[in-house]
């Protein structure tokens, strides 16, 4: 029950680093072993496929395409830019899912389970963002559990130490992050 969890965002501050500690806190509880990556220490160039032709993948998405392949779930927490996916996300996902030569179409991401939350400091908490990464993930044989949950006015939710104020929406991110690994657990 390996599970790798990351952020949207490189942001030093940013509002989903401190969420996915959160969601990644209630996989582990549930007895999940749970990987901690940060984006910005993979940091990669835009998809190009001439530079891809002439160099393959570049060492970072190497890195984390082999992160993708140890493990079985997957946790995110995405921001929401212009109502979708941040670039940064996609770009990541966009180089990992790129396949080498014999290896199976999208074979760092079929059969995987994913769990979804997000931060914003808008009313809808990114909400509007998640309906894109999830059908992205869909559409990439990942199957995302129902359970989501969108932390709306993010500068308003969190405590200085990064927890979440209420104790209600701190349970339910868990949840997502147990969700993740009671799956996995029934598919081992
Ligand atoms: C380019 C850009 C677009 C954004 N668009 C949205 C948006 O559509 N909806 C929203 O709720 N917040 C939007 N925001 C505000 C983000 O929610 C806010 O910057 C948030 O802190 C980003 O997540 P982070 O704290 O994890 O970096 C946008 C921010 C940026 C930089």
């Amino acid at each position: 029950m390996k599970i790798l969890a990351f952020a949207g965002s490189t942001r030093t501050e940013s509002w989903n680093k401190k969420l996915i500690k959160i969601a990644a806190a209630g996989a582990k509880a549930a007895g999940a072993e749970v990987t901690l990556i940060d984006l910005r220490d993979y940091p990669m160039p835009l998809y190009d496929g001439d530079l891809e032709e002439k160099e393959g993948l570049p060492e970072n998405a190497k890195k984390l395409k082999t992160l993708f392949m140890q493990h079985r779930g997957l946790l995110i927490s995405s921001p929401e830019y212009n109502s979708s996916i941040s670039g940064v996300l996609k770009n990541a996902i966009d180089w990992v899912s790129r396949s080498a030569p014999g290896e199976g179409a999208l074979a760092c991401y079929a059969g995987k389970v994913a769990g979804l939350v997000s931060a914003s400091i808008g009313a809808l908490g990114g909400l509007r963002g998640l309906v894109h990464v999830r059908a992205i993930l869909g559409n990439i044989k990942v199957l995302v559990v129902p359970e989501q949950v969108s932390v709306s006015k993010a500068q308003d939710a969190f405590n200085p130490d990064g927890t979440l104020k209420d104790e209600k929406q701190k349970a339910q991110v868990e949840g997502v992050g147990k969700a993740v690994a009671s799956l996995l657990a029934k598919m081992m």
